[in-house]
C-alpha cells in the first residue's frame, strides 16, 4: 500500500501580481518503507513537495493522501496534531537549539505531548541510542560535529516514533565520512524499522543509497535508473 499517494497535486504562490507554480498537477505514489530521493535543479519545487507531503503548507489543489488520509482536508490545528505525530522533517542546517543539549534537543517534540517525564526520557534515550549517541546527550550543538549534529536531529525526528521521515538535503552541509553514515542510519531506518522515507538531495551519491529516485523537472516527475549516476 502507498504510504503516499499525490494525486494531480498543484501549489502555487502569489508573488506581488504574478503566480509561481512550482507544482502543477503532480502524481506520486511513495509505497510504505520506501527510501525515496528526490533530485532536481534549483527552485524545480523541491522544498515545496516535501513541505506539502510533511502538512508544513498546504496545497493549492489535487488530493494528498497520506496512510489513506486525505492531509489537505485537515484545518490548521488537525494538521498541527497530524504533523506531530505522523512525519519527522530533517533540515539540511540541522535546526537545533543552541543552548539546549543533544538530550533536551531531542526531548523537544515530546513536550508537546502528555508524556510522563519518565516516558519522555525513556524515549529520548532509545533515540538517542539509535543514532549511536547516548555518550554525547549532555553535550551542545556547538559541542558536536556537523555529522553528530545531524544524527540528533535525526533522533529528534524519531523521538515521536512517526511513520514518515522527510529530509531535505540533509547531507548537504557534511563531508563525505559523515554524510555515508548518515546515509547507512537512513538505510537502516527503512530496512529494520520499517520508515518511509522523502529525501531531496543534489548529491547522486546519496541519492545511489536510496531504493529510487526521481527527478523533478519543471514540476514534472521523471524516473532514473537507480544506483550510481556520472
Ligand atoms: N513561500 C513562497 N512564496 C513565493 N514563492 C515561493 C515560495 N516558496 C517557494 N517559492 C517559489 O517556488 C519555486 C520552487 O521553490 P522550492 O523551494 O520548492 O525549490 P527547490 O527545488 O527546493 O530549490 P533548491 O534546490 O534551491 O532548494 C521557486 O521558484 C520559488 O521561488
Ligand atoms: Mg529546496
Amino acid at each position: 500500500m502507498s504510504l503516499i499517494s499525490c494525486r494531480a497535486l498543484s501549489k502555487s504562490y502569489r508573488k506581488g501580481p504574478n503566480l509561481v507554480t512550482p507544482l502543477s498537477a503532480l502524481d506520486l505514489e511513495v509505497p510504505q518503507g520506501e527510501f525515496l530521493a528526490l533530485m532536481g535543479p534549483s527552485g524545480s519545487g523541491k522544498t515545496t513537495l516535501l513541505n506539502l507531503i510533511a502538512g508544513i503548507d498546504s496545497p493549492t489543489s489535487g488530493e494528498l493522501l497520506i496512510n489513506g488520509q486525505d492531509i489537505s482536508k485537515l484545518s490548521r490545528r488537525e494538521l498541527t496534531r497530524w504533523r506531530a505525530s505522523s512525519v519527522g522533517y530533517i533540515f539540511q542546517l540541522y535546526h537545533l537549539v543552541p543552548v539546549l543539549s543533544a538530550f533536551e534537543n531531542v526531548e523537544l517534540p515530546l513536550l508537546l505531548t502528555k508524556l510522563s517525564r519518565r516516558d519522555r526520557r525513556a524515549k529520548v534515550s532509545a533515540a538517542l541510542e539509535l543514532v549511536d549517541l547516548a555518550d554525547r546527550a549532555d553535550h551542545t550543538p556547538a559541542e558536536l560535529s556537523g555529522g553528530q549534529e545531524q544524527r540528533v536531529a535525526i533522533a529528534r525526528s524519531l523521538v515521536t516514533n512517526p511513520a514518515l521521515l522527510v529530509a531535505d538535503e540533509p547531507t548537504g552541509d557534511l563531508d563525505r565520512e559523515s554524510a555515508n553514515r548518515i546515509l547507512d542510519l537512513l538505510r537502516s531506518l527503512t530496512r529494520d524499522h520499517g520508515k518511509t522515507i522523502v529525501m531531496v538531495t543534489h548529491d547522486p551519491t546519496a541519492a545511489a543509497a536510496a531504493d529510487r529516485v526521481l527527478h523533478l523537472e519543471k514540476g514534472v516527475l521523471l524516473e532514473t535508473a537507480p544506483g550510481p549516476h556520472p
